[in-house]
């Protein structure tokens, strides 16, 4: 079965991580943007999903993430996806944004739950320095974030780092 990436994106930084991601791994999907998906009953024809979300919403209780996200998470939170695999990954910018890096991650893993997916792809914090997080549960964040904006020597690491973790936790990978 195969796995697809999702994303979506303001200003184009989660589209190119994406297709980053993807050049790491080969045997998923070529890389859609969400505002082009018409029917998220799509999600579930995957063993596995990856999905990118930037967060621009600073500090809000919903909708963190100001993309396409945002009008699709009560529809996500409908659909069955037991038995899919789900890992999220996020950008934002851990220097500017300390108190509320990445916290768009942790709404969209919410909804992802309530779908009855099964969530992989959790990173420690200990290599990040910010304030807060939304998106921690302990000390794992529940998604890879990124930050492309003060911390972009550090991708291309943390990518290859979290996609051999992808592929022992999604077996197709
Ligand atoms: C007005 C504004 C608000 C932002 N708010 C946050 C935030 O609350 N938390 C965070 O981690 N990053 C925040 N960011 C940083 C963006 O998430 C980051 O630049 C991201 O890479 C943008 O992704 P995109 O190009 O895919 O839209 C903000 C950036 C701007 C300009």
């Amino acid at each position: 079965m195969a796995v697809g990436i999702y994303f979506a994106t303001t200003t184009g930084k989660t589209e190119d991580i994406a297709e980053r991601l993807h050049s790491f791994l080969p045997s998923a999907e070529a890389p859609k943007d969400l505002a082009d998906v018409s029917d998220l009953l799509e999600f579930t024809s995957y063993e596995g999903i990856i999905c990118g979300i930037p967060t621009w919403n600073t500090g809000a209780d919903s909708e963190r993430s100001g993309t396409a996200w945002d009008s699709m998470l009560e529809e996500i939170g409908e659909l069955n996806l037991n038995g899919t695999k789900v890992a999220l990954f996020g950008l934002g910018d851990s220097s500017t944004y300390t108190e509320n890096f990445c916290d768009a991650m942790e709404e969209l893993h919410s909804y992802f739950v309530k779908s009855g997916a099964e969530m992989v792809g959790y990173v420690s914090k200990s290599n990040y320095t910010f304030e807060e997080s939304k998106s921690l549960i302990g000390d794992l964040f529940c998604g890879l974030p990124l930050d492309e904006d003060s911390e972009s020597d550090m991708t291309d690491e943390r990518l290859e780092n979290w996609c051999n973790q992808l592929k022992k936790e999604i077996p197709s990978l």
